[in-house]
């Protein structure tokens, strides 16, 4: 295993720092895949507390630009660093930063073969080693957070959509992240648990969670975001705030994707 030496521990000592320190920045990220150039000089700082909103037609780059944020893809060049340190290729030193990315895809992942609880617990105790009491605990907490904790002992399967997404929400939160990442969290869901989902994201953003959202739901956009990125072409159209960005979209394409959100 490579030892990648990044500056000795900068993030314990980046907190007494700079709480407007930025959480995630992203400098000049370019990825293909293949000819297709899906992210172009991706430059992006995401403040501590700061809630992000990602908008952008299908096919814009918004997944591949959150799954590089925790290296479930590369780049090609760049850098990306959360809080000051530079994500590493591989290694020890990319468990622990990812760790400290939550995640919270379309689709809710949980393991199906575990119980509601197990799937919270899991994480927690393989990979920051947090004594199986502790993580018991810390789990139903979480769980009563999202709202779910009298499905401790259920199988996601015997859970609606809605419940199994809090339940992914609730083991990206044991995790201790700093940043939570979400990618259409309500898609996959039927119209009337989606807010149900949204609820739980409103209620993080108001206590001061480093969101990035990727997400359709403009209602919500509006509502938590402290700003708009708005994507098209693997490139950073427009960034603004929920006003800026709605009420006096700047591009073609922007003005064009608002016209065709709102007839719907
Ligand atoms: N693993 C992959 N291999 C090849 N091409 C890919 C891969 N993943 C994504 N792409 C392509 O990269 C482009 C950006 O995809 P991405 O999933 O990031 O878009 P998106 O903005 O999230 O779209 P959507 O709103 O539909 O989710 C698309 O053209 C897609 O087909
Ligand atoms: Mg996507």
């Amino acid at each position: 295993m490579t030892n990648h030496t990044t500056t000795p521990d900068a993030s314990a000592s980046g907190q007494a720092q700079d709480d407007n320190r930025p959480l995630v920045e992203l400098r000049h990220v370019e990825k293909h895949f293949g000819d297709l150039h899906v992210l172009k000089d991706i430059n992006l700082s995401v403040r501590k507390g700061e809630v992000l909103v990602v908008l952008g037609p299908s096919g814009s780059g918004k997944s591949t630009m959150c799954r590089t944020i925790n290296r479930l893809e590369t780049i090609d060049s760049g850098s990306i660093l959360i809080d000051g340190t530079p994500l590493p290729q591989e290694g020890r030193d990319l468990t622990r930063l990812r760790a400290e990315v939550g995640m919270v895809f379309q689709q809710f992942n949980l393991f199906a073969n575990k119980t509601i609880i197990d799937n919270v617990m899991l994480a927690p105790i393989k990979v920051r080693k947090v004594p199986r009491q502790q993580a018991h605990d810390e789990a139903m907490e979480l769980l009563a957070r999202v709202g779910v904790d009298s499905q401790a002992s259920k199988y996601p399967a015997q859970l609606s959509g809605g419940q199994q997404q809090r339940v992914a929400i609730a083991r990206a939160l044991a995790m201790h992240p700093k940043v939570m990442l979400f990618d259409e969290p309500t898609s996959a869901l039927d119209p009337e648990m989606v807010n149900e989902v949204l609820d739980v994201m409103l209620e993080l953003a108001s206590e001061g969670m480093t969101m990035i959202c990727v997400t359709h739901e403009m209602g919500f956009a509006r509502k938590a975001a402290d700003r708009i990125v708005f994507m098209a072409d693997g490139q950073i159209l427009e960034t603004g705030t929920p006003d800026e960005f709605f009420d006096h979209p700047r591009t073609d394409r922007a003005k064009d994707f608002l016209s065709k959100i709102i007839e719907h």
